[in-house]
């Protein structure tokens, strides 16, 4: 056995996609910790990140009354991800997106 670290790793570079599209964000992670929570966030220029979504180990989590239609994750962790998805985009879908680990 090997201590891990508490880290995320989301595939870097930019995503680009047609309006309607769907667009998964990838997001890896390692926890130090038996139970954790993972988290997404959206930043568009200019403002504060935007809670859209948290990902528990065990049981549900929550996502923010805005994004409930069209933003979803589910966390696997065997292979420890949490990948976001976003159907049917908008352009005000355009932003930086951050994946997140709380131990
Ligand atoms: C998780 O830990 C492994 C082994 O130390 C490392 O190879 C991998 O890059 C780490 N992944 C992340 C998301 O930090």
């Amino acid at each position: 056995c090997r201590a891990q670290t508490d880290s995320v790793q989301q595939p870097g570079g930019d995503v680009t996609a047609a309006e309607g599209d769907s667009v998964t964000l990838g997001c890896h992670f390692n926890s130090s910790t038996s139970n954790y929570y993972l988290f997404w966030y959206k930043q568009e220029e200019n403002n504060r990140p935007m809670f859209i979504l948290n990902r528990f180990k065990t049981g549900a989590g929550t996502t923010a009354e805005e994004f409930k239609e069209r933003f979803s994750s589910s966390l696997d962790s065997n292979s420890r991800s949490v990948p976001l998805t976003i159907q049917n985009l908008h352009v005000s879908d355009s932003a930086v997106y951050y994946c997140a680990l709380q131990p």
